[in-house]
């Protein structure tokens, strides 16, 4: 079953939390995180690396060293030696989230800002964009634009082969709730769903397993416990 975890980030953490934190990682994420210009993506990039390896030692009893993470030739991050245990981070304004399952899972959070028309033109296909035309005014419309966004992005990511699948070589229809995917591509064996998590933001996933959609469990950030820290 997929369930998602999710952290919301409200203010800057002090330095002292977010260098122990930052110990708890790998010292090639250390870097990349390092590398940040602006704090927020910083502490974004930080949070969903503590929230998984909370949920992997909780879950696997793992002791945080033990949690090690391999990547796919497109970047799609995997725990080392499991074949069964599957997840996808996605971080966005405040929200840190991570769906897991036992099978290829993909995940996508955004906030919903004002975006500009020619964006739906460019990436999604013609049956999206004139989907997309069809709704009844701007603020549907902005709705809309975002839950194909979440979902095609929730696709890219569970197949984990980045954007060498073209957006447009996939139509993703919401009808009545019923979100179907249309594609002749090799990866197809999925399915959609959309979480409530935030009324400005929009959650989608893409999960290939059989055995359905769980729930949200929100984590306050005092509940991030790996073994090597203490808050
Ligand atoms: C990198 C990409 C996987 C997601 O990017 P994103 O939406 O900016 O970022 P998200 O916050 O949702 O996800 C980032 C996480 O996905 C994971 N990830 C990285 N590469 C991945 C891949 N190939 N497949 C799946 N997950 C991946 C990592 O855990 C990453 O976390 P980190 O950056 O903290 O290490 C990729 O799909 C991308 O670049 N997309 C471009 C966005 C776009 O044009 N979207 C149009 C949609 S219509």
């Amino acid at each position: 079953m997929t369930e998602i975890y999710a952290v919301k980030l409200s203010e800057k953490m002090e330095h002292s939390l977010f260098n122990n934190l930052l110990s708890c990682v790998s010292e090639e994420k250390q870097a990349r995180i390092q590398r940040f210009v602006r704090w927020k993506d910083a502490h974004r990039a930080l949070i969903g690396d503590i929230l998984i390896r909370t949920i992997i030692s909780e879950r696997m009893q793992l002791k945080n060293e033990e949690i090690i993470f391999v990547f796919n030739e497109y970047g799609k991050p995997f725990l080392k030696d499991s074949e069964t245990f599957h997840f996808n981070i996605s971080h966005s304004g405040a929200w840190v989230i991570c769906a897991f399952d036992n099978s290829p899972i993909g995940a996508d959070v955004e906030f919903i800002r004002p975006i500009d028309s020619d964006i739906a033109k460019r990436f999604f296909s013609e049956g999206e964009h004139s989907d997309l035309l069809a709704e009844k005014d701007d603020s549907e419309r902005l709705r809309y634009f975002y839950d194909l966004w979440t979902l095609k992005e929730s696709y890219i990511k569970a197949a984990g082969k980045g954007l060498s699948i073209p957006l447009d070589s996939f139509t993703i229809r919401i009808h009545d709730g019923d979100i179907t995917l249309e594609t002749e591509n090799e990866f197809r064996a999925c399915h959609f769903s959309r979480y409530e998590i935030d009324r400005d933001y929009k959650l989608s996933v893409c999960a290939t397993g059989k055995a359905g959609r769980g729930n949200i469990e929100i984590k306050r950030m005092e509940e991030l416990t790996i073994m090597n820290y203490e808050l």
